[in-house]
């Protein structure tokens, strides 16, 4: 007797039996699939509208998919940047009755764009350095909770705008593994094996004429490499500070929420002779600024979205003359009076061309830009009117790209602010 299809989801959905799981993915008709841009990959991988969402379906080994699938919940509940792992999808059979391999689904994340599709011609050093930036973030991110990945590298991660700068997510977990701990040995292997990695993707574009000559894909990857050290000693080294100036360690508490980490616990000890004390940071949670935005605002958004709006919040708390008063009204104030109006004001339609928090930091940058050029103090209301009309309506639409758009729409490195 033939055996069944096997569906393993995180939230049943019998619309998952609807998919065509007798053909081979590669075979899927267009109608089915969407055409999302993809990094490069081993596995046939494509997307499908399902209920409203878009998911990924990667065809891989069934014990690979399960691992995969079991890897990337853990991940979740670590709240580790990482796509949501939806369903394993097992026992799939030709209609000839001929076995196929298993199917990973995931969600398809909203406004993540493999690195390939954020520039239209040429990469350029500043983006490369923000996308190894928020590359080397994840790594230390995942290193700090145990999780080995086993092949970082820019296909493997997604990323997001995130106001001036990136976030990382990681995409493909199949090589991973959480451990209790990492050994310096470890990850010492996986930042090389990252490195290597992205050396070999920049390579890649250099052939392809889509790397600014003054790019040297190995200095590249020694960038990565060096930020990736510096973080990880910012965050977990230990210190020793002399008893008499105790404020350091308010200090090194400061210096980790500069970097966007809030300190869950520090070990302390003090020397026999009592002249100083040792410090480490033992658990350290990425998300200062943004924990800190959604406890006065409720808006939840991404960390760098977070220090620029926590930065518009205090500049309206100085201009509105609120500086003796309680920062959560203030703060209600800022959210009802200045944050939602501007964002209100986007024309439903063009809401997909970015996440709203991103359009409102672009916002801020356009009016900027307007005072600039004009010399003049440019109220929020004109630079919301104007930036719609002058940038936004522009821009090509983001939450789900469709490839083809990617090939006449200018990506977003051409397109000018104001
Ligand atoms: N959930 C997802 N959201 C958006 N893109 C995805 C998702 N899953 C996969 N992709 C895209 O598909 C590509 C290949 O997926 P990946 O898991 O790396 O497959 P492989 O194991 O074959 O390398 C990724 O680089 C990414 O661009
Ligand atoms: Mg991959």
């Amino acid at each position: 007797m033939a055996q069944a299809l096997t569906i393993t989801a995180v939230t049943p959905d019998s619309a998952l039996f609807d998919l065509p799981w007798q053909l081979p993915l590669e075979e899927w008709p267009d109608d089915v699939v969407l055409a999302l841009p993809r990094g490069i990959s081993r596995h046939v991988v494509r997307f499908v509208k399902l209920s409203g969402r878009v998911l990924a379906v990667k065809e891989i080994a069934s014990y690979a998919a399960a691992r995969e699938y079991g890897l990337l919940k853990e991940l979740a509940s670590l709240d580790v940047p990482s796509v949501a792992p939806v369903a394993v999808v097992g026992g799939r059979r030709t209609a000839a009755g001929d076995p196929l391999d298993a199917a990973l689904l995931t969600q398809h994340l909203q406004f993540s764009l493999p690195y390939r599709a954020l520039f239209s011609y040429r990469l350029r050093p500043d983006m490369a350095t923000r996308l190894l930036d928020a590359l080397a973030l994840l790594i230390v991110r995942l290193h700090l909770l145990g999780f080995y990945w086993g092949d970082v590298s820019l296909s493997n991660t997604l990323f997001r705008r995130d106001a001036k700068e990136f976030s990382a997510y990681l995409v493909d977990a199949e090589t991973g593994a959480l451990y209790e701990q990492l050994t310096d040995g470890q990850r010492a292997y996986d930042i090389d094996l990252a490195r290597t990695n992205v050396i070999g993707e920049l390579m890649d574009l250099e052939a392809g004429e889509m790397l600014e000559d003054e790019l040297d894909p190995i200095a590249i990857g020694d960038f990565l490499v060096e930020r990736y050290d510096q973080l990880w000693l910012a965050l977990t080294e230990e210190e020793t500070i002399s008893t008499d100036a105790r404020w350091r360690l308010q200090d090194r508490i400061n210096r980790l929420n500069d970097l966007g980490f809030d300190v869950a616990e520090m070990s302390m000890a003090s020397d026999p002779d009592g002249t100083s004390l040792h410090i480490r940071p033992q658990v350290v949670d990425a998300g200062h600024h943004s924990r800190r935005l959604f406890r006065l605002t409720g808006l939840d958004v991404q960390e760098n979205q977070a220090r620029r709006l926590l930065n518009d919040l205090d500049t309206y708390r100085v201009h509105s003359d609120q500086t003796d008063a309680d920062e959560d009204f203030v703060a209600h104030d800022w959210l009802t009076h200045v944050f939602e109006p501007a964002v209100r004001a986007v024309p439903r339609e063009l809401r997909g061309k970015l996440e709203l928090p991103q359009i409102y930091h672009e916002i801020l940058e356009h009016r900027w830009f307007m005072s600039q050029r004009e010399s003049r103090y440019v109220p929020l209301d004109e630079a919301v009117a104007s930036y719609i009309d002058n940038v936004l309506a522009h821009r090509r639409d983001e939450s789900e790209l469709i490839l083809a758009d990617t090939i006449q729409l200018p990506a977003i490195d051409d397109v000018p602010m104001s």
